[in-house]
């Protein structure tokens, strides 16, 4: 059976990101994937140490709500990653996690884990990507230089009126938000084949 590892670096439980990354989870569960997710604003992570335990040991010294994620990479077929745009970037959940990685690389930052599949996506208020572009790259970038293979990234932008502070932007344009779930969940079947 296929294992799909979801990570979810939004703090908000029905926001856009976590309504696209269930969208992928859900595409992955209809194949017959196994899927397990991890809510990165948990309040038991603790960021990187840096004692360097993940220089000469395939593994984290770390004894916390992550601690479990090491076993489920290391079981998975393909990972998902999510996070909204905070400051043109990540958020700061997600650099925690990102950070915490760090193990997924050895000597001379050779993939300890490579050849699993890769999905992340992004949620920004502003309409404009280019606005996070540099962010997002950044973040692939080192997925990949795990050895994941990125086989599809979303970026779902204008999710945000500031004018009106209204959080729900999507609403008067559904049909873009449907488009990008539809496409979710055919990234989820598709990790699954
Ligand atoms: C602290 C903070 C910083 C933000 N910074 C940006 C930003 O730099 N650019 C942007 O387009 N939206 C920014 N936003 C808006 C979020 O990206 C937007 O609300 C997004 O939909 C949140 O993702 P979620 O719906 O998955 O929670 C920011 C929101 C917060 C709370």
């Amino acid at each position: 059976m296929s294992k799909v590892v979801i990570f979810n670096a939004s703090p908000r439980k029905n926001g856009y990101t976590a309504k696209l990354l269930e969208q992928v989870g859900k595409g992955a569960k209809s194949k017959g994937a196994e899927v397990i997710e991890f809510d990165l604003n948990d309040s038991g992570i603790r960021g990187c140490q840096g004692c360097y335990y993940c220089r000469t040991h395939d593994g984290c010294a770390i004894k916390d709500y992550l601690q479990p994620m090491y076993e489920a990479i290391n079981e998975a077929d393909a990972i998902v990653f999510g996070s909204p745009i905070y400051y043109y970037q990540i958020t700061g959940q997600a650099k925690v996690w990102l950070d915490r990685t760090f193990p997924m690389v050895g000597d001379n930052f050779a993939p300890r884990h490579s050849g699993k599949k890769l999905i992340t996506i992004f949620s920004q208020g502003s309409p404009n990507p280019e606005m996070a572009a540099d962010g997002i790259k950044a973040v692939n970038n080192i997925l990949a230089a795990y050895g994941w293979k990125l086989e599809d990234s979303i970026h779902c932008c204008g999710t945000t009126d500031f004018r009106s502070e209204k959080l729900e932007r999507f609403n008067s344009n559904i049909e873009q938000f449907e488009e990008l779930s539809q496409r979710a969940f055919r990234d989820g079947e598709n990790l699954v084949r």
